[in-house]
């Protein structure tokens, strides 16, 4: 059985279709990067795994339940891109106030190591840089010791250093067995981490394959090449239609 899965999935927003149909599924112990220009509907189709808003027709599943039920967010952790906490809470206060929501959460102390947190636990989270603040809510994504990761975007104001510190813990989390649905525009993240990416434009998938077998549809051997010949394509084929 898929971790998660979306089956014909559309989104509306008023005139917006935001989502046009989509298929995707995650298979156990697989991180899917899911890669597209601003406002292809990545953020969507995460926001929808998560229970957060609700599909125009379509059905999404995780762990075979409906995203927004309990047996589903007991397994899974998120950490999306607009996200905000209370800045007057201290580290180690956020992480054990969002432990206590799951029943069998990781030890306080592999958290804080698991996310890079060690020697700053005590710190108020409006006292931190962009940087560690990153590295909070990776924490609180993975502190309930989910099976399932949905990350939107985690890298994004990042130094080189912490970008990879977080690189390298996000592939500790799947060599243990965890699955993750990852959002990027940095396209080597896309391929230092991904088993399969699927690049969405405007509501639809447009490309699906392995990183290796997405190079090879551009001029060069990079993905960034790929991609934008990718992006070419499809936007020529849907001015075509219309
Ligand atoms: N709550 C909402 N209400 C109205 N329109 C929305 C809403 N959420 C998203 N949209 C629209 O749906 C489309 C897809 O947005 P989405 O956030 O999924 O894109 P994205 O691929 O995550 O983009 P980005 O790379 O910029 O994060 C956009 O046109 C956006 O304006
Ligand atoms: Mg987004």
């Amino acid at each position: 059985m898929p971790v998660a899965e979306l089956l014909g999935v559309t989104k509306r927003y008023g005139p917006v279709e935001a989502l046009r149909g989509i298929d995707l599924t995650i298979e156990p112990g697989e991180l899917v990067a899911l890669l597209g220009p601003n406002g292809a509907g990545k953020t969507t189709a995460v926001r929808i795994l998560l229970g957060l808003a609700a599909p125009t027709s379509g059905q999404a599943t995780v762990f075979g339940r409906p995203p927004a039920s309990y047996e589903a967010k007991l397994r899974r952790g998120a950490l999306l891109q607009v996200a905000k906490v209370p800045e007057t809470l201290r580290v180690r206060e956020h992480i054990e106030l969002f432990s206590s929501y799951y029943e069998k959460p990781l030890p306080l102390q592999e958290t804080i190591a698991a996310a890079g947190l060690g020697g700053i636990e005590n710190k108020l989270f409006g006292d931190l840089s962009g940087g560690q603040k990153q590295r909070v809510l990776f924490a609180l994504a993975i502190c309930g010791n989910p099976d399932l990761l949905f990350l939107d975007e985690p890298t994004v104001g990042l130094d080189v250093e912490a970008r990879r510190a977080l690189w390298a813990r996000i592939r500790g989390f799947v060599a243990r067995g965890g699955s993750v649905l990852l959002t990027t525009h940095y396209l080597d993240e896309a391929d230092a981490l991904a088993h399969r990416i699927v690049v969405i434009n405007q509501g639809r998938i447009v490309a699906e394959g392995t990183p290796a077998e997405i190079k090879t549809r551009g001029a060069s051997t990079g993905l960034e090449d790929a991609f934008l010949t990718i992006m070419k394509d499809t936007e020529q084929a849907v001015e075509e239609v219309a």
